[in-house]
């Protein structure tokens, strides 16, 4: 009997997290943080899409679109791509109907001027549904030291196929190089050398620290401690998430 009422609690939990209305969520950190690694668990748990900039550029780069070839080089030195070429593509993801219920925003915005342009966007009600209200950004800003920032990078593998992301050092695939889920051999990201992982930390410091303040000042920012493992900073993460309630309720 116990049983079976812990089952139907649980079903009405996973019915809430996976039905329920939690707005567009900014994952905010370092190159290194764990914003991917945890993007993905949110996405399973909520049922909200992740939108990475860093994989939608790296997509049009591989397709070799206008944009990806103006992107192209600037990623390699490990530099931002400048903010209005990220807009039309940004835009044009946050109004697909599976933001309905809200979205993570892994990478996005890096800069104090991408964050005002977003407040502006979702302000301005962009979907053409008038039924949906607007939401703004809840922001979980994850800290992690330079030194581990630097560690987990050079140690980062994906998966090119199911884009698993793995780390050699704190979390190694079953198979020396080899995804668990495919048997696809891992890749190096071309921004995970020594020398672009400096450039990207020092351009994080210039020009993504100010995002946090942009947000702080305006109540909408947490920190979470993301030095520890990974299923420990989730654990921090979804408790953040179920203790926010959106702004406003709507569409993303
Ligand atoms: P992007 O792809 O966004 O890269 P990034 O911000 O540099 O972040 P990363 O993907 O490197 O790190 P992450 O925080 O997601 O860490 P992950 O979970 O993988 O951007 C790339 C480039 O695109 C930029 O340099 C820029 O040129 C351009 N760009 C993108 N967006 C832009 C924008 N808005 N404006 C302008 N330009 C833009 O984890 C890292 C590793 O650590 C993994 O191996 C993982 O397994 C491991 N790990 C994660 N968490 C833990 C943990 N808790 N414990 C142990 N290991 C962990």
């Amino acid at each position: 009997m116990r049983e079976s009422e812990d089952q139907v609690a649980v079903t009405a939990d996973r019915f809430m997290e996976t039905s329920q209305s939690i707005g567009p969520i900014v994952l905010l950190g370092p190159p290194g943080a764990g914003k991917g690694t945890q993007a993905k668990r949110i996405t399973e748990r909520y049922a909200i899409p992740q939108i990475s900039t860093g994989d939608l550029l790296r997509e049009n780069v591989r397709n070799g679109t206008a944009l990806g070839l103006k992107a192209k080089d600037i990623m390699a030195r490990g530099e931002l791509v400048p903010d209005e070429l990220l807009y039309d593509m940004v835009a044009e993801r946050l109004r697909r109907p599976d933001c309905e219920r809200g979205c993570i925003l892994d990478g996005f915005p890096r800069t104090a001027a991408q964050a005002a342009w977003l407040d502006a966007f979702l302000e301005g009600g962009h979907s053409d549904k008038s039924k949906r209200g607007k939401w703004l950004p809840f922001v979980i800003s994850m800290d992690v030291d330079y030194n581990l920032l630097l560690l987990r990078l050079t140690g980062r593998r994906t998966c090119p196929t199911c884009e698993r992301i793995y780390n050699v050092h704190f979390q190694p695939p079953r198979v020396d190089e080899v995804c668990d889920l495919d048997g696809i051999k891992l890749v190096t990201r071309n921004d995970d050398r020594e020398e672009v992982i400096r450039e990207r930390l020092q351009a994080y410091e210039r020009q993504t620290r100010p995002v946090a303040e942009y947000y702080q000042q305006k109540g909408r920012l947490v920190s979470v401690d993301g030095m520890g493992s990974a299923d420990q900073v989730t654990e921090h993460v979804f408790r953040e998430i179920a203790n926010h309630s959106p702004a406003k309720v709507g569409g993303c």
